[in-house]
């Protein structure tokens, strides 16, 4: 894998929280990738569970990041979504960063700063997925043979790709894939149209004939 280390693991608890102690052991280092064939305990965005069987990919990356990078998130949702388009398979970002095939949700993102490091944690759902409460899934065999390790391989390489793109690229790949533009969502519990993202990855509204920005999580879809 040019350029990273990897660590690999059959089954471990979180991919996300073994980089999270490498990096308060003081043992990470740029560029590091810890993949689990399975995790016991994989961890979701909103304290939910991500339920981590075998067949699936389960990948931590960890970069140096001194500072928050708010744009981050598009990057990492684009680099997923052409990976999973480079199998023929059409994939769309549900904002900020879900992946979803035919309105199923294939792929999740979670995104946590330690000390001078981000920890990318990405779930791509392959051979099996999960029955959740929460939303609808798809698994990429559906549509594709997939091998997991060529998966691997082709998202490593395309998030270094989207690192180094302009955002503006990155803003107008992820504005094609993106679903649910035009339509309404939930704002500080007002309904609100979702217009797109903009330059310094925050969201666009609008309300009535008002524009404004959303930074972070705020909104329900
Ligand atoms: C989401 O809720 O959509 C985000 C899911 C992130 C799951 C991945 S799997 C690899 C890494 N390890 C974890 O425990 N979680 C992330």
């Amino acid at each position: 894998m040019a350029g990273y280390k990897v660590l690999s693991f059959d089954k471990i608890s979180s991919t996300q929280d073994y980089a999270h102690n490498m990096i308060t052991q003081f043992n990470a280092s740029d560029h590091t990738v810890i993949v689990a064939n399975a995790q016991y305990a994989g961890r979701g965005r909103y304290r939910r569970k991500w339920v981590s069987h075998h067949g699936n990919l389960y990948a931590s990356f960890i970069f140096l990041s001194p500072e928050r990078d708010p744009r981050l998130s598009y990057t990492v949702a684009v680099a997923i979504a052409d990976t999973i388009m480079s199998f023929g398979i059409t994939a769309q970002i549900k904002w900020p960063n879900d992946i979803l095939i035919d309105g199923n949700k294939v792929s999740g993102v979670l995104i946590e700063y330690s000390g001078r490091y981000v920890v990318i944690g990405i779930g791509i759902n392959v051979g099996t997925n999960p029955t959740v409460p929460e939303y609808t899934t798809a698994k990429l065999s559906t549509y594709a043979d997939v091998d997991l390790k060529e998966l691997f391989g082709r998202l490593t390489k395309n998030i270094d790709k989207w690192r180094r793109a302009e955002f503006d690229s990155v803003r107008r790949f992820w504005m094609d894939c993106a679903t649910g533009l035009n339509g309404f969502v939930k704002y500080r519990g007002e309904m609100v149209e979702m217009i797109g993202i903009n330059d310094n990855g925050a969201l666009v509204v609008r309300r009535n004939s008002e524009y404004f920005l959303i930074h972070g999580d705020e909104i329900l879809m």
